[in-house]
């Protein structure tokens, strides 16, 4: 599908995405790399980065990639480093580095729900840690004249209400919305740094999708309950970042957006529509 946006919304902007190298942050690295970025991934699969940073190449996106894992903080420090050896600034950092599976409270062990809070909630924030020094303003690779960088975290919508099998991943997309907000306050205030968080609902075509949909499972049978009757395609997820990492987004801060159709909010209606105004008009003082 093509853009809405100008081809030059992020020229000469530099971004590095972690979990960019597949999925939804693959998707978020094509569509700035269109828009001008020249674009760093980060990944735990050296195979994976290659092949994603052929295809962007191939579309004229400068692109390199670096296998770390989130979790270790000299892989994230190194990656960070090599990113600004590499293109001499950095301008975007998008978390999209995640781990999900689906298991039963009673069966996941204390371990297993730690290493998606390593992941997902400590990943980020080591993240944002290596990488302040050169999104500030005034920071390392940037001119005076200019301001500060942006973050994206990628979190959900399961931890508003409460998710089934997710306790792990609701916990730690609970931990990365409350880094989205402190740091949103904190760095915007100190360093013109914008932090913004966009929660995708189920798109279609991805490991999240596939992991936590079991195949046995009629994504069809969802229609009674999401109010757009379909899923979402990765290129929704990244025309929310592209409006957050860009100009259009530069008032906005601290906000996680919701790219999911509505589905959060969605119930089963309870009762037809043809029922309600019956009951409705049989009320006294009734105007139907
Ligand atoms: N069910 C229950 N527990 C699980 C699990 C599963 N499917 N997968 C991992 N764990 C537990 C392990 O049992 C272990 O705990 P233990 O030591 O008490 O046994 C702990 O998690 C660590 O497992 P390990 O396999 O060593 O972790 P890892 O570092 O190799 O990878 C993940 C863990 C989370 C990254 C990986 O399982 C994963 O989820 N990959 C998919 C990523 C994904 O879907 N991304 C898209 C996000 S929407």
């Amino acid at each position: 599908m093509d853009s809405p946006y100008k081809a030059d919304i992020l020229k000469g902007k530099v971004a590095l995405l972690t979990g960019g190298g597949s999925g939804i942050g693959f998707e978020i690295a094509k569509q700035f790399g269109n828009h001008g970025a020249s674009i760093a991934i980060m990944g735990r699969r050296q195979q994976v980065l290659d092949s994603a940073v052929s295809v962007l190449q191939s579309l004229g996106i400068q692109a390199v990639g670096f296998v770390g894992d989130v979790r270790k903080k000299d892989d994230a420090n190194r990656t960070v480093e090599s990113t600004f050896q590499h293109f001499g600034r950095l301008d975007i950092l998008v978390n999209g580095a995640a781990g999900n599976f689906l298991v039963s409270s009673e069966d996941l062990s204390p371990n297993g729900f730690k290493t998606v809070m390593d992941i997902d909630s400590v990943g980020t924030f080591t993240m944002c840690h290596e990488a302040l020094k050169y999104l500030k303003k005034d920071g390392l690779g940037k001119k005076s004249s200019e301001g500060g960088g942006i973050i994206l975290n990628i979190s959900a919508t399961l931890h508003y209400t409460a998710s089934w099998y997710q306790i792990h991943v609701s916990a730690a997309k609970a931990a990365v919305d409350a880094i989205t907000r402190n740091l949103a306050l904190e760095w915007a205030t100190d360093y013109d740094i914008k932090v913004n968080g966009i929660a995708p609902g189920p798109i279609g075509n991805t490991t999240g999708m596939s992991n936590l949909v079991p195949k046995q499972i009629d994504i069809g049978a969802m229609d009674l309950i999401m109010p757009l009757f379909k899923l979402g395609e990765k290129w929704d997820i990244a025309m929310a970042a592209l409006y957050l990492a860009s100009n259009a987004g530069k008032y906005v801060n601290g906000t996680t957006l919701v790219v999911d159709g509505g589905l959060w909010l969605s119930r089963p209606r309870y009762l037809p529509k043809d029922v309600v105004k019956q009951f409705s008009t049989g009320l006294p003082n009734s105007k139907l």
